[in-house]
């Protein structure tokens, strides 16, 4: 059953590939990102706070908070060491926790106090502990810890430095989900720091099994202050009945009211207004049997421009030992709040079924904020200390709803199954394009790259199609992407590893190329042709005269045509001349940009009329980067053109002549150059011998000269170009060294003739 699971899932439109993929010094060479690893080469970064208002990017690392200044004046990166209280790191030691990867106060909440400090909370080698950190009004670059404001964080913050945990401030209170205890075994909702008796979750309100929080979040219902609630994003081990087919894991959208105060006999202290409800996001399959995503590995909340209420944007894993797949399921404010306002989940033992709640729902409806709804004349419900207390009843009674949220669409807008990598992290921005809005989904993997994606529906199909537009490798080595915020201000994506953090661009089009049909198969909504170079394009801009930009089919024949800079790259007429030893090895390169293009090699020999599809077999391969042939044969000879074809779009990417030189002819060459050598060396080793020169003159007729010049810079005169720093530029080469091959991927060099090479 799996196996059918996977072919669907894997099949479909969607290309796995992505469309360009950018190596860490690709990033760098292009300014496409710059990395902070801190002063001692390595972060140990828990936790990340992009401040818009201040123009800083503050972070929390291993017993250290750091400040980068986002604006012109360059980062100036400040640290101050905020060490965990003493005697607390022998004390860890002792109570048997890792002395290297444990015992240390590591910063795991970083948020806005108010207009000059920070809060920060850090776990204080397994005594969490909290403080103010002063960074200075708005332009000025200050960071010092506030000594006289530190004070225990237990419930603030987690004891360990990698146990998933969220937390958000609302109205100068922290709220958190977490588990607060020395041994990881109390999972709580928290809220503290503020002027009201702090409130918590009890582990007797069964509100919670072993949770794995991912996000919290003010989303307010509506204009009315009274009805804000503070969302949690996390999954926790189902109750077995639970979805039928005794899942293990689900996942869940949870959440208070603001002004929840606890109850006045019942539930004091405690939250009197919690609900929570199933987040689904599963495909379909032929067999009828869904595949599920259950467990939510983030969520990023997309506000649009109004504000009001924001798309919840989820990333799920699988959790089958059998294969690993992920999606990315869209969920609508509405539809959450239908389930909120539906059925409460009931059941009468733990071993029954669950069923909706079908007896009478006490008023105020539990689960709602007291607000002017509540407050009727005859019922002053002004705070939940005044809610009945069957209300309190039976709100602890029943945390669950019956009904699951589904997501958009009722399908994920993206899958992803036999992939490489685990995918961590998301963030999504909404781009205007010349057709509409686009979402581009940037996801961040365990291997340190970020995936730039978009899915949009096509036609009439509910099957969403998606492109990889970049994969960038934007950490050195593997590691996982923990922390993602994106600046839409700035037009960059802040990433966050254990290693450290880098500041990624969210496009840089010239990348793509310089010629309207490869801006155009890009498929960026962020970049256009604007009839001289691929662009970021602009909406609202009043030089809007000329854009080409086409999304949903990426189509450069209709997109381009006439634009004089789509032709000229496009169209390779030349070929570059390879010559290749009979009997020995030889490769015939072609690099298309898009790993999506597929490619096809034709030979146009002497004698023939029509060029043909190149045959391969055991004696030349067709690799990724080109044609092998391993043994060459004198019939080899010919013009192979490289062709690729994406959406439908046909190119030329390289034409080389192949000539093939006779093995006893080059025998003979190779003894008398030996012979001669030895008398010459006293000059120099490297001056290419003038007897050879004349026979390969000889061989190949004079009017060939520039081809000399390159085969002789090629074969035997490597060590003196490399010496003068003028390494081989050109794209192909001869011999059987394969791992010497030219790793420049450079436009300009396709189009070299031997002439250019010649004069370089
Ligand atoms: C990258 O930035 C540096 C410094 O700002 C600049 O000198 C260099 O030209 C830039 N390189 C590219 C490829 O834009
Ligand atoms: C922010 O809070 C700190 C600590 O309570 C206080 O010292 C500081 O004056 C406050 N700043 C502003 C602008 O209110
Ligand atoms: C073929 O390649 C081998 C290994 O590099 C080399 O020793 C040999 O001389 C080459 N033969 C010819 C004919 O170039």
């Amino acid at each position: 059953m799996l196996g059918s699971v996977l072919v669907t899932l894997g099949a479909g439109k969607s290309s796995s590939l992505p469309r360009l993929q950018l190596s860490y010094r690709d990033l760098l060479a292009t300014n496409r990102s710059t990395i902070f690893l801190g002063p001692r080469g390595k972060l140990d970064l828990r936790a990340l706070y992009l401040d818009e208002y201040r123009d800083r990017l503050f972070l929390g690392g291993r017993d250290t908070l750091y400040s980068l200044r986002l604006d012109q004046a360059g980062p100036d990166p400040k640290e101050i060491l905020w060490p965990p209280r003493p005697g607390q790191k022998e004390e860890c030691i002792l109570k048997g926790r890792d002395p290297l990867t444990e015992c240390a106060n590591y910063v795991r909440v970083l948020h806005p106090y108010n207009r000059t400090h920070l809060l920060a909370c850090g776990t204080g080698a397994f005594q969490p502990l909290c403080a103010l950190v002063a960074v200075g009004h708005r332009g000025e670059h200050v960071l010092s810890l506030d000594q006289a404001s530190v004070e225990g964080g237990r419930g603030r913050c987690p004891h360990e430095p990698d146990r998933p945990f969220s937390s958000t401030f609302v109205g100068g209170e922290l709220y958190t989900g977490l588990t607060a205890d020395f041994l990881g075994r109390e999972a709580v909702l928290f809220r503290s720091g503020g002027a009201r008796p702090a409130l918590r979750s009890d582990t007797d309100q069964s509100l919670l099994h072993d949770p794995r929080f991912v996000g919290a979040a003010l989303i307010p219902d509506n204009a009315d202050r009274d009805n804000d609630k503070v969302y949690f994003f996390f999954s926790e081990a189902a109750a077995p009945p639970e979805g039928g087919s005794g899942r293990a894991i689900v996942s869940r959208v949870g959440r208070i009211c603001v002004n929840d105060a606890g109850g006045q006999r019942v539930l004091v202290n405690k939250w009197s207004t919690f609900l929570k409800a199933r987040l689904i996001c599963s495909v379909p399959t032929p067999g009828g049997i869904d595949t599920y995503f259950d467990q939510l590995e983030d969520v990023f909340l997309l506000w649009p421009k109004d504000g009001k209420s924001p798309e919840v944007y989820a990333l799920f894993s699988t959790l089958s030992a059998v294969f690993q797949g992920f999606a990315v399921c869209v969920y609508h404010m509405a539809d959450i709040w239908e389930v909120f306002n539906g059925p409460f989940a009931h059941r009468d033992g733990p071993q029954h079924q669950w069923g909706p709640y079908g007896g009478k729902v006490p008023f105020p409806r539990p689960g709602v904020c007291p607000s002017k709804t509540t407050t009727q004349p005859g019922r002053p419900f002004g705070s939940t200390k005044d809610y009945p207390d069957d209300v309190l009843q039976f709100t602890r009674a029943h945390p669950l709803m019956f009904r699951s949220v589904l997501p958009r669409h009722g399908r994920p807008i993206l899958v992803k199954t036999h992939q490489p990598y685990r995918l961590l992290q998301i963030v999504v921005d909404r781009v205007e394009a010349e057709d509409g809005a686009y979402d581009v989904i940037f996801l961040g993997t365990d291997a340190g790259s970020v995936l730039k994606v978009i899915a949009f529906q096509t036609g009439k199909s509910v099957q969403p199609e998606e492109v990889i537009l970049e994969e960038m490798q934007v950490f050195k080595v593997p590691t996982p992407i923990l922390e993602m915020e994106i600046s839409v201000k700035r037009q960059m994506l802040y990433v966050g590893s254990r290693l450290g953090v880098a500041q990624l661009r969210l496009h840089r089009c010239e990348t793509y190329g310089n010629a309207c049909a490869e801006c155009c198969l890009a498929r960026d909504p962020y970049c256009a042709w604007d009839g001289d170079t691929c662009t970021r394009y602009q909406p609202s801009s009043a030089k809007r005269r000329f854009r080409r930009q086409d999304i949903r089919h990426g189509n450069p024949a209709l997109q381009c045509l006439g634009q004089s800079h789509g032709g000229d790259v496009m169209g390779i007429t030349e070929a570059t001349v390879v010559f290749g030893t009979e009997h020995n090895s030889t490769f015939l390169e072609c690099r298309p940009k898009s790993p999506q293009a597929t490619v096809h090699w034709f030979v146009q020999r002497p004698k023939d009329e029509q060029p043909d599809q190149v045959k391969t077999d055991e004696r030349i391969l067709q690799t990724e980067h080109g044609l092998l042939f391993r043994r060459l044969n004198r019939l080899d000879a010919g013009t192979y053109s490289c062709k690729t074809l994406e959406h439908g779009f046909a190119q030329t990417v390289a034409r080389l002549a192949l000539e093939v030189i006779g093995a006893e002819q080059l025998e003979g060459l190779f003894l008398r150059e030996h012979g001669e050598e030895e008398s010459i060396s006293k000059n120099s080793a490297s001056v290419p011998s003038r007897a050879w020169y004349k026979d390969i003159l000889q061989l190949i007729g004079y009017a060939n000269l520039p081809r000399v010049e390159e085969y002789c810079e090629r074969v035997w005169c490597v060590d003196r170009y490399r010496r003068k720093g003028k390494q081989s530029k050109s794209k192909t080469w001869l011999g059987t060294d394969l791992g010497k091959k030219a790793k420049s991927r450079a436009q300009g060099e396709r189009n070299r003739t031997p002439r250019e090479v010649e004069a370089t």
